[in-house]
């Protein structure tokens, strides 16, 4: 045997351990250079926005906005560099270098990506990254006399609602009830909330936007064109360019709205009110949204036996007098007394859907601290037909199967169905009666994952009949890799891209791969469900 073998063989290794530290050190000193070449101002500041692992402020960092704990587990892929940009142009010269010395960038502005695909990947070998966290650009700017504001990529849903009431109790924006979402990220695939019946997405509601392209230009509506205009208000994050900050059109709100929360388990009749609510939660009047959240609870202490609960959790734009006649006409069966109706301001009412405990300060949202973090695991459905009892039967027992499952369905119809399906790229329109959200939740980091992987595939196969097929639709806000990805950096199959594509956008897929293909025909924005360009088809 030839006794230099193992030696070659470890000498040759030791040279691609050294070959590819030495370009990730080069990396980490050569992008930050390049930055403070490019940048127009805050020169000096901002040798302190790079953070790499020996930055003892790396992890903090990393871990600030990671909504999904899975996704910042110690095997999980993590960042060369951590760039906290303090200005347009920061964000500009950090597309810039990317591109020049060809590192892979991701994206964060709030960090709720569902697989973490905005400071991690999914992928068994990624291409190194460099994470670009726009959590510094964070102005918000409000003008009630337009009825509009301007809202950095970095804010939170949380924020911008608070902003807004603090110069009006009669304006509001229609986003997202949990109120630790980037506006960034959160608005580029749709952004459902509580008032979406009554006014739609918070894409659907965008008048303008600031964006860094492939370039390193900064466009706005006017210059961007738009159709590319058109793609990034519910085409996904990531794909078209870097979002700086969008403008809303602000919303009316009446000055006391109602809510109230109603559980009912099986033994109460839940499978029967489900039914129910499945024939009027969306034709019901539009200043009502009625959500249900699915999960099991124990029954019996003692013997730790447990039941499924449906909670009737509603938002109405209103007072408690009227929504009773609405409800005693509709939606009887429920059995909604004054006593459930708690009467509030709009504000209020956020931080009720937000989760909040009731004597918490509304000014808490402005620390834009998530009131839980978790591990989990997700995927969605529209459902287009009421899911007869017998469907609901076969769902309670799966539900009780695990340990720590949840389904939330929320209501669509209203302006929602008025809206046409290329209108903008989020496609789910007339004819959705409600969209499934599945969860499975745990709480650390040794329990089995793939038993919990498992189950939310044989749970999303039973649910096959019963929802939207040819598409199975889904939405791109609860990204789920496991409907496909694309493989390596640059390297797109449109083909099984269209997969995934279809099923987030139905046709609207095909006119987003042109305008990608214009915008970005380098592939620079690139991500494991990123838009491929025309030239990638194989
Ligand atoms: C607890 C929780 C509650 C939620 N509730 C709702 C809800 O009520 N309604 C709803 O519609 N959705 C909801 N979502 C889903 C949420 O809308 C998406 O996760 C959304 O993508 C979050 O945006 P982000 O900026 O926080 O996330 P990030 O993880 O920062 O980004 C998400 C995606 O957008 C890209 N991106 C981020 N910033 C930019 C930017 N500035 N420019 C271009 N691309 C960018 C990222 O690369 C990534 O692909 C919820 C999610 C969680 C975890
Ligand atoms: C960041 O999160 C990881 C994974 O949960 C954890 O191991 C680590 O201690 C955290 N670090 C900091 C500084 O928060
Ligand atoms: C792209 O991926 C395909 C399929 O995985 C592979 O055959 C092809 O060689 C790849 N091309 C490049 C340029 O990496």
């Amino acid at each position: 045997m030839d006794p230099y073998i193992p030696l070659r063989f470890l000498t040759s290794i030791l040279i691609m351990l050294s070959i590819s530290s030495a370009s990730s050190y080069e990396i980490q000193d050569s992008f930050p250079t390049c930055v403070s070449k490019h940048s127009i101002n805050h020169i000096n500041s901002i040798s302190t926005s790079f953070y790499t692992s020996k930055s003892a402020s790396y992890n903090t960092i990393l871990n600030s906005t990671a909504q999904n704990l899975r996704c910042i587990s110690p095997s999980m892929p993590k960042p060369l560099l951590i760039f906290t940009p303090l200005s347009e142009s920061h964000v500009q010269a950090a597309v810039i270098c990317a591109k020049k010395l060809k590192i892979h960038l991701r994206i964060r502005s709030g960090g709720h990506d569902y697989e973490g695909i905005s400071y991690t990947s999914e992928l068994k070998s990624p291409p190194p990254f460099i994470l670009l966290d726009l959590a510094k650009l964070r102005a918000i700017n409000v003008d009630i006399p337009t009825n509009t504001a301007w809202v950095q990529a970095g804010a939170t849903t949380g924020e911008l609602y608070y902003k807004i009431a603090q110069k009006s109790r009669t304006h509001g924006f229609p986003a997202g009830l949990c109120t630790t979402l980037g506006i960034g990220g959160h608005i580029t695939g749709g952004a459902y909330g509580p008032m979406m019946r009554k006014y739609g997405l918070g894409a659907d509601n965008v008048i303008d936007a600031r964006i860094v392209d492939a370039t390193g230009k900064i466009l706005n509506r006017k210059s961007m064109k738009e159709d590319f205009f058109w793609a990034i208000r519910g085409g996904g994050g990531g794909s078209f360019g870097v979002i700086l900050a969008w403008k809303v059109k602000l919303v009316k709100v009446p000055p006391i709205v109602t809510v109230f929360t109603v559980p009912k388990t099986l033994e109460q009749g839940a499978t029967k009110l489900l039914y129910k609510w499945q024939q009027v939660a969306n034709k019901i009047d539009e200043n009502l949204f009625i959500r249900v959240i699915i999960q099991p609870v124990v029954k019996n202490t003692k013997t730790g036996e447990r039941t499924v609960q449906t909670s009737y959790n509603a938002l109405f734009l209103g007072r408690a007098n009227r929504l009773l006649e609405v409800m005693g006409r509709d939606f009887l069966e429920l059995g909604l007394t004054k006593m459930d109706c708690m009467e509030m301001s709009w504000i209020e009412s956020v931080m009720y859907f937000g989760n909040l405990p009731r004597n918490t300060p509304v000014e808490f949202l402005l620390q834009a601290k998530p009131p839980f973090k978790n591990y989990f695991k997700s995927k969605s459905d529209f459902v287009k037909d009421p899911i007869p009892e017998s469907g609901l039967e076969g769902l309670w027992g799966r539900i009780l199967e695990e340990e720590s499952p949840l389904m939330i369905w929320n209501p669509f119809g209203g302006m929602m169905s008025k809206i046409s399906e290329s209108e903008i790229p989020f496609p789910h329109r007339n004819g959705v009666v409600f969209m499934i959200q599945y969860l499975t939740n745990w709480e650390s980091e040794k329990v089995l994952v793939s038993k919990r992987y498992e189950w939310m595939r044989n749970l999303y196969s039973y649910m096959a009949p019963y929802v939207s097929k040819y598409p199975r639709e889904a939405y791109v806000n609860y990204r789920d890799v496991e409907l496909g990805m694309n493989n390596k950096l640059g390297n797109v199959s449109l083909k099984s891209a269209s997969k995934w594509g279809m099923k987030y956008y139905k046709n609207n897929f095909n006119r987003l791969v042109l305008v990608k293909s214009r915008v970005d025909p380098q592939n620079f924005f690139w991500h494991e469900q990123s838009i491929p360009i025309l030239s990638s088809w194989k």
